[in-house]
């Protein structure tokens, strides 16, 4: 071997190392809290699938609690009739008058789309839904899911693009969650009554067990200490791990979640007038991205 290949090949092991050490570690972050022998922890941390039977669904949980961050999660839904089935990915904290940030995968029958179903409360308070439809098939290969959570904005990003962002209005009125600690939540479970087409298509249990592929769990934030209070650990500091305290659109990031919103996005609740009888939500007027 000349001395080029095999410094290359250090390289590269070094590289593939330092890649593993970026990603989060299932086994050291997460815990599996239901759904038993059906969630799994795969090669060594680095992937976990979750199964859902006629008996059962699966789901896991962060370890630890945050307050504030940036959330990112590769995810490849269940494939083929998906229907009846929602697959999550979502913060929420404990408690009466919880906060909570949520995306929800609702399956859809062979060859039908995705919805992507996305949400915010404040203290208790949520009703402020917008769905998406993908540009892509989330079925056949991993694509990466990310809450920016920082007190001016959540934004929710697919891919890096952003799909929306919802601001810190409290100055008007809208409560904002920025005060309670939450943890990293994700499962697969039966939701025929309701996610798909409006509850009609039901879930075809031949088919099961039914699979979600999770991996490269990623978390930059701010996790509860065990005084209770939060810490952002500044040892390892550097634009990169810090970019989301400050996350906000640039002119690009505007021009995607405009092409998203008009292209793809299919249920918005500042639009639906019927339903919040012509007084539609305070923040909704703010802003033309609502
Ligand atoms: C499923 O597909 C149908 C069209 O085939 C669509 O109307 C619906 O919004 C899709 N998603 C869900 C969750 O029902």
């Amino acid at each position: 071997m000349t001395t080029f290949m095999s410094l290359f090949l250090l390289l590269s092991i070094l590289m593939t190392t330092l890649a593993q050490l970026a990603a989060a570690d299932f086994y050291k972050d997460a815990e599996i809290t239901w759904g038993d022998q059906r969630a799994k922890i795969l090669n060594g941390g680095r992937d976990l699938t979750l199964s859902l039977d006629q008996a059962s669904g699966s789901g896991f949980q962060s370890k630890n609690e945050y307050l504030f961050g940036r959330f990112d999660m590769q995810l490849k839904l269940v494939p083929g009739n998906s229907a009846g089935t929602v697959t999550t990915f979502y913060l929420s904290s404990q408690g009466a008058g919880h906060d909570e940030i949520d995306f929800e995968f609702l399956g859809n029958s062979s060859g039908s789309p995705y919805t992507i179903h996305t949400n915010v409360f404040a203290q208790g308070k949520g009703n402020k839904e917008q769905q998406f439809q993908l540009w892509f098939d989330p079925t056949s290969s991993f694509h990466t899911y990310s809450i920016v959570w920082n007190p001016q904005r959540i934004i929710f990003l697919v891919d890096n693009n952003p799909i929306r962002v919802f601001n810190n209005q409290e100055s008007i009125g809208v409560p904002f969650p920025k005060s309670q600690h939450m943890r990293v939540y994700a499962s697969l479970w039966n939701a025929d009554d309701w996610a798909t087409q409006g509850g009609r298509v039901k879930t075809d249990w031949t088919k099961a067990p039914f699979t979600a592929y999770y991996r490269n769990f990623n978390i930059k934030g701010c996790p509860k200490s065990s005084t209770g209070s939060s810490s952002c650990g500044s040892s390892t500091a550097s634009s990169d791990n810090e970019g989301w305290r400050t996350h906000e659109l640039d002119a690009a990031g505007r021009n995607r979640l405009r092409w998203v919103q008009s292209k793809h996005m299919v249920y918005n609740y500042c639009s639906d007038k019927q339903r919040f009888a012509n007084a539609v939500p305070a923040e909704c007027k703010r802003s033309r991205f609502l």
